[in-house]
């Protein structure tokens, strides 16, 4: 019998797994040949999906992209294990995984993400077994001393948060997972929900009981249905495996978890506004404290974790938090999904331990742009990153680091861009994204980024360049320091950076630009 693993995740389907699978299917009918095709979550090489992969005693050997046309012949090499044209060898040995620390990602694209029995087979519910013998006391010394800080961008310690929630007293405590995701150039979250949903089910179960909490939600983006059913299959099957619900896997504990869906709002990422959402209103930003830990969810005490943060979890608490922790440099321990993503010939999830440098992740593990042009720019950390030019290359990935040279390091992802690229239409894209975007309750942010995008317009029209430059300048200030939340707060950090490092894109006509046509 032939067996294959196909991905299932929403990238690969977008370029064409499924069709891949049904043609596949149909060859092995055709040659009467009996075939087992499992759809797991992708390996994270994007430039290569559709990736197919096929069992042998070796290991899993990898062809791809594989295009509808390739598959008759796809079929035939595969049948004899002889070569072809879009054989990548084993699976384990391409140089791109091989280089990476896979720790949260470490069954992505290897397990079928329906099925329990797969997961605990690689590993999955160690964590929980052995936090379901400690006492919360315990879990909170590994959760703190593996120094976890928050994946959803601000970098904040996960064990101070959950403590913070665990001393909270109160007769109902959440859990809430942030799966907005609305970072540009991010799809960590949607890949591992996607490709190990259980890995998440299992973080956030052992936060539900390390801090007294019963109920959780996952908080998904509209624009990934995929990762819901993926999300809702899981919850079910762990339902059924006793494992979600009442006294889960035998203990005294019960913990439960919904998924609900976002309608579409960048703001809604922000924990006070998802909370809103969560609730049932508009997501407008709650002012800050009380903090979601003290007051969350309908009032309650409640952890609000990033989706990779809740995923890191498991593995801190099966393997130890000293196990993490030797991984990273500075502050920031363990390992980071970063996503790479843009102009970028090899774009996709690479984890690896804190400390690479930006170049090495652009140049080398992306292998620079996917139009061959030189890399101008790259924007880290989503539509509120910096943009950080070639000089700043040498900037290891670390949170303080990134923030040494006014950059943040966010959800991880970078997007690149060549040099065609017109940073004064990125400055002004920013502002916009912050007027579009904006909740609408302070004034510097609902105001300001309109203003800014005024303003960058006449810039960009020749008028006045230098008073409108530091009109630009004053209206960042007054949103830094005066913005409610970072939507507002950090929307100058592309303006200015792209200001500060491409100061020659701003003005009328810009002649490089046209150099480069
Ligand atoms: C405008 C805005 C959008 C955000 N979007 C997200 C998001 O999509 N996902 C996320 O996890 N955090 C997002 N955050 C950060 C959250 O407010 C919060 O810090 C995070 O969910 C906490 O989880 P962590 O400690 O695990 O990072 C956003 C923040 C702001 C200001
Ligand atoms: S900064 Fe913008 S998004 Fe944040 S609270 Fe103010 S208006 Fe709302």
């Amino acid at each position: 019998m032939m067996r294959l693993y196909i991905p299932h995740d929403a990238a690969a389907i977008a370029v064409g797994a499924d069709e891949v699978v049904a043609q596949l299917e149909l060859a092995a009918t055709k040659h009467g040949v009996s075939i087992e095709i499992i759809r797991t979550g992708s390996r994270g090489l994007c430039w290569l999906e559709p990736m197919v992969e096929l069992s042998t005693p070796q290991g899993r050997v990898s062809f791809g992209p594989v295009g509808m046309a390739d598959v008759p012949s796809l079929f035939d090499a595969m049948s004899s294990n002889g070569p072809h044209k879009l054989r990548l060898g084993l699976a384990d040995e391409i140089p791109w995984l091989k280089r990476q620390t896979r720790l949260t990602f470490a069954r992505c694209g290897i397990v079928d993400p329906r099925s329990v029995e797969d997961y605990r087979a690689h590993s999955g519910y160690k964590g929980l077994e052995r936090a379901l013998s400690l006492t919360p006391a315990q879990i909170l010394a590994d959760v703190t001393s593996s120094g976890l800080r928050g994946r959803g961008g601000a970098g904040f310690p996960t064990g101070i948060k959950w403590k913070t929630v665990a001393d909270a007293k109160a007769d109902r405590k959440f859990i809430v997972c942030n799966a907005d995701e609305g970072d540009s150039g991010t799809f960590a979250d949607r890949m591992i929900m996607e490709g190990d949903p259980f890995v998440v089910i299992e973080g956030m179960t052992i936060a539900g009981i390390t801090v007294g909490a019963t109920k959780g939600y996952i908080y998904i983006r509209s624009e990934y249905p995929h990762a819901v059913i993926a999300m809702n299959a899981a919850i079910a099957a762990a339902k059924r495996a006793g494992l979600l619900g009442s006294r889960i896997g035998g203990s005294a504990h019960s913990f439960d978890l919904e998924v609900r869906v976002g309608a579409g709002a960048y703001v809604c990422g922000e924990e006070t506004s998802l909370l809103e959402s969560l609730e049932g209103r508009r997501g407008l930003v709650r002012a800050k404290p009380p903090l979601p830990a003290h007051k969350g969810l309908f009032g309650k005490p409640t952890v609000i974790n990033n989706v990779l943060s809740f995923a890191a979890i498991p593995f801190i608490l099966d393997n130890g938090a000293k196990a993490y922790a030797d991984f990273g440099m500075g502050r920031s321990r363990g390992t980071m999904p970063i996503q790479l993503a843009g102009n970028i010939k090899h774009g996709g999830l690479f984890e690896t331990a804190f400390g690479m440098t930006l170049g090495e992740l652009v140049d080398d593990i992306g292998g620079g742009t996917f139009t061959g042009r030189p890399v101008r720019a790259v924007q880290v950390g989503g539509p509120l990153g910096a943009y950080f030019p070639r000089a700043l290359f040498d900037t290891p990935f670390d949170y303080e680091a990134f923030a040494a040279r006014d950059g943040l390091i966010g959800h991880g992802g970078i997007v690149v861009f060549d040099d065609t690229v017109d940073m004064a239409k990125q400055a002004r894209f920013a502002m916009e994204f912050c007027a579009v975007e904006s909740c609408g309750k302070c004034t510097p942010c609902r105001i300001g980024s309109t203003r800014g995008v005024e303003t960058i317009d006449k810039i960009r029209n020749g008028e006045r360049v230098a008073e409108n430059l530091a009109v630009v300048e004053d209206l960042c200030n007054t949103m830094k320091f005066g913005s409610l939340c970072a939507l507002g707060g950090f929307t100058p950090y592309p303006v200015m950076s792209a200001l500060k490092h491409f100061k020659e894109d701003f003005g009328p006509a810009p002649t490089r630009l046209q150099a480069a046509e």
